[in-house]
Formats: structure tokens, C-alpha cells, sequence
């Protein structure tokens, strides 16, 4: 952090005392007012739920200008990754600050892969779910119990555990995907091939059988690597101040990326992906295209309580460039499975369109995110609806990782404790239960 020439005076108008404020400022984006010693020298605290205002950490991993509509990991934009690189060397560039070179890239995918397989026994704890679970339900539990399964990387505070717990979670997180789906098909589950690439050998494992093999298409794997690269991380969002909050009382690698999964889950961050497809077929099967205008009626009517999935952000006040990427891929993936008159592609197109023009839309700046158009590849690629989320926690663990890993590196890091602004009851006496 810069300190900068310019210091913030807060003054109150009941003639308190002015109290002049650091501000610190980042290699880009908004400068911040250093408020730490406020409630010792005031005796008040700030107030922002929601975080509108408050930078929560001090971090070097991801960028993000919403206005230009901007997502830089370590400095490179998105739209490079996406093009240039695959997604191991993604998360060896969010996890270590650097791009790999050959020999670096070769000894971190044998270290990943040579820990694609899980414990054998957490194929007994999967067995105690309902096979009808939800898959984000399964993977809170799966990922909650790695710490069951690995204790010998469980101190946060110690580098070498950290780094293996990194790496397990990497690595094991595809297999546990594709086990909890296989589960709610009732397959036998298919063991990890380390010949194949990240992305490819998760697909196998999806959809491989015992009597039939998977041959990964090009097409489709690049695609799946390519949601990979651009969920790998998105600076401090909920799942990730989660994970930071959670890690910051010290417990255990395994617990802080679990409660990530956990709040992923949500329909207003990670779950917008499946509920973007349900939206979708939902409009599809009451009458398509021709409905788009009654639909977008009923987004507008705050009553209703209908939102356009898929669309809106906190930060992007311009087209998320995930989004735009995610379009192209949904292109790619549809002409090589030969789907370019896919009705719900042609129904997203057409409502992004509409919503586009529309006034409500343009007025709160209102784009479509990267959810929006995850779901049709995903779907296309033959990925179960219920499951977009749970893919989307596999990407995203590498951020987390990297996000807690940084967090516990900072010499400024404490436990997360937020304050409150209590306007409950003052102190009363508990009057004996016959006189209540
Ligand atoms: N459909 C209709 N209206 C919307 C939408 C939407 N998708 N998103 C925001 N608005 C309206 C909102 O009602 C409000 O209107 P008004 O000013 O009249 O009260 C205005 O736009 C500002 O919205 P907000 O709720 O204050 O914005 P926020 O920053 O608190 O919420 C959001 C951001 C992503 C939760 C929200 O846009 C949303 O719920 N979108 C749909 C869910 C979604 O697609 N989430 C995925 C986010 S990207 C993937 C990820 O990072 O997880």
C-alpha cells in the first residue's frame, strides 16, 4: 500500500474534534481511507452493509474495473488467458504471482495430477447422502470432510500444509464433481487417468461408464477448460471474503474452501448459473421468443420478485468479459455439436437483445455476467443443470486458495470481526414466566 499526499479530514457537525484520516493508494483503481484507529480515537464505527464502500483487504491477485468492463489475474487480462493459456497454468499464475515457464508448468501439472484420486473411503461417506441431493449440498459435505481424510496438511499456519492442501483441493476437486454426479445417476464411479488434461479427464470421469469409454472431443474440453480459466478467480466476492473469513479464526484449509462452496450456492452469486438455465426453459416452455416481452414485464415489476438471471452485477457496471468470452465459446461448442439452431441459445440471444434496448436495463447498467451464457455450453456439453454450480466451485477453488493463502501472509492479517450498529432492545429485567 502507497501512502498518498492526500489525507481525509472527518469532521462532525455537534463540534467533536476533526480527526484527519491516512489514504493509502493501490497500484490501480480506487484509493482507500485508512479508517483502523476511527473507533479508538471516536468511539464510532463506519457503517456499509454489503460492503459498498469497504475494501476488506489489501490484495495483488485480481483486477477488476467495472466500468471499462475489466478482469485482470496478476496483471493479464482474462481475454489473454482465455486464448493463450490452460487452466493449470491459470492457477499456478493466481497461486504463485507468475506465469509458468515449460519446466515449472511440467512439474506443477505431475504435482497436481499425481493427486487426482481421492481416499477410497470417501466413496462410503458420499454413499450416506440421498441420491436425489442437491449436488452443491454433496460437495459442502465432500469438501467440509478432506479434513477428515488429509490431516496431515490441516494447519493453515504452516506453509508446507497449505501448499499440499492446495494442491489436494486442485487436484481432487474434478474427482469429487463427477463423483457426486455419477451418485445421483447410480453409475459406478470412474477412477481419474492421468494422461489426460485437467479439463479432459474430468470429462471422462463425468461420462465415461465401465462398458463405454470417453474420448475427449477438442472442442469441448478447450471449452470446458476456458470456464475453468474465466471462474478461476474474481477478487473479493462473497464466496471469497467467506473463505478469507472463515480461514481468519485459523481453522483448517479444508473448512474455509468448504463454507466458499457453501456460500457459492446462493442464486445471487455462483448459483445464478443454474438458475439463469431454469429461467430459460421455464420461458421456453411457456411459448419462447414470442414470451420474451411478458417476461421482461415482469422483471421490471419490483412486486413480482422475478429477476433476469444471468444479468446484473455489483462491480460490472458494463458487459462482464467473462460474459463476452462465454458467448464466443457457446458459438464454438454449438457449431461443433452442430446445435447453432439450439431454441435456448436462439431465446438467450434474443432476450439479451431486448434486455439490452430496455430502459430499466440501460438505466441501472444492467449487462449480462459470465452466468448467463455458462449454462448453454455447459448444457450443450451434456452437463446435468444441477450441476453448473458445483463446476463453477471446482474453478474457483484455486482463487480461494490463492485469495487465503495471501491472507495469511499479511503481516495485517487478524481475525475478521465486523461491528454493528445495535438497535434492539436496551437492557430489560426477565420477569418470572407467569407475569410474561
Ligand atoms: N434483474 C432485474 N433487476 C435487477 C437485476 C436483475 N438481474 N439485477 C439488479 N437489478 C436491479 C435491482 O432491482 C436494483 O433496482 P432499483 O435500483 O430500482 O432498486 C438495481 O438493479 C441495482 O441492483 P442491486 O440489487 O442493488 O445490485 P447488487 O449489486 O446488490 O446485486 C446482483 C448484484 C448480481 C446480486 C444482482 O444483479 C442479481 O441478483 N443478478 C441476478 C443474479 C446473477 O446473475 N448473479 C450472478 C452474478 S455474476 C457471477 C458471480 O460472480 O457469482
Amino acid at each position: 500500500m502507497i501512502p498518498s499526499d492526500v489525507k481525509a479530514t472527518l469532521s462532525f457537525s455537534d463540534g467533536s474534534p476533526n480527526m484527519d484520516l491516512p489514504l493509502y493508494k493501490g497500484t490501480i483503481g480506487p484509493d482507500v481511507i485508512d479508517i483502523r484507529k476511527l473507533y479508538a480515537q471516536t468511539g464510532k464505527f463506519t457503517y456499509d452493509p454489503g460492503f459498498l464502500s469497504t475494501a476488506s483487504c489489501n490484495s495483488t491477485i485480481t483486477y477488476i474495473d467495472g466500468d471499462k468492463g475489466e478482469l485482470l489475474y496478476r496483471g493479464y487480462p482474462i481475454e489473454q488467458l482465455a486464448t493463450s493459456c490452460d487452466y493449470l497454468e491459470t492457477c499456478y499464475l493466481l497461486l504463485y504471482g507468475e506465469l509458468p515457464n515449460p519446466a515449472q508448468k511440467e512439474e506443477f501439472v505431475a504435482r497436481v495430477t499425481n493427486h487426482t484420486m481421492v481416499n477410497e473411503q470417501m466413496q462410503f461417506f458420499l454413499r450416506g447422502f440421498r441420491r436425489d441431493a442437491h449436488p452443491m449440498a454433496v460437495m459442502t459435505g465432500l469438501v467440509g470432510a478432506m479434513s477428515a481424510f488429509y490431516h496431515d496438511s490441516t494447519d493453515i499456519n504452516n506453509p508446507e500444509h497449505r501448499e499440499i492442501a492446495a494442491i489436494r483441493l486442485i487436484a481432487k476437486m474434478p474427482t469429487l464433481v463427477a463423483m457426486a454426479y455419477k451418485y445421483t445417476v447410480g453409475q459406478p464411479y470412474i477412477y481419474p487417468k492421468n494422461d489426460l488434461s485437467y479439463a479432459g479427464n474430468f470429462m471422462r470421469m463425468m461420462f465415461a461408464t465401465p462398458c463405454e469409454d470417453y474420448k475427449p472431443n477438442d472442442v469441448l474440453v478447450r471449452a470446458m477448460d476456458r470456464i475453468f480459466i474465466l471462474h478461476a478467480d474474481h477478487e473479493q466476492n462473497a464466496s471469497t471474503s467467506t473463505v478469507r473469513l472463515c480461514g481468519s479464526s485459523g481453522t483448517n484449509p479444508f473448512a474455509a474452501i468448504a463454507a466458499g462452496v457453501a456460500c457459492l450456492w446462493g442464486p445471487a452469486h455462483g448459483g445464478a448459473n443454474e438458475a439463469a438455465l431454469n429461467m430459460l426453459e421455464d420461458i421456453q416452455r411457456n411459448g419462447g421468443v414470442a414470451k420474451i416481452g411478458e417476461f421482461i414485464k415482469q422483471v421490471k415489476d419490483k412486486n413480482s420478485g422475478v429477476k433476469l438471471m444471468g444479468f446484473g452485477h455489483r462491480v460490472y457496471k458494463n458487459y462482464d468479459p467473462r460474459a463476452k468470452l462465454m458467448r464466443e465459446t457457446c458459438h464454438e461448442v454449438l457449431d461443433e455439436l452442430g446445435l447453432h439452431n439450439d431454441p435456448m441459445f436462439k431465446l438467450a440471444m434474443e432476450l439479451e437483445k431486448i434486455a439490452l434496448e430496455d430502459e430499466y436495463f440501460v438505466a441501472r447498467k444492467l449487462y449480462p455476467n459470465v452466468d448467463f451464457y455458462s449454462g448453454i455450453v455447459q448444457r450443450a456439453i451434456g452437463i446435468p443443470v444441477p450441476l453448473f454450480t458445483a463446476i463453477f466451485s471446482l474453478a474457483r477453488t484455486v482463487g480461494w486458495i490463492a485469495q487465503l493463502n495471501e491472507m495469511i501472509g499479511d503481516p495485517e492479517y487478524k481475525i475478521g470481526r465486523p461491528r454493528q450498529l445495535f438497535v434492539g432492545s436496551t437492557a430489560r429485567n426477565v420477569k418470572p414466566i407467569g407475569e410474561r
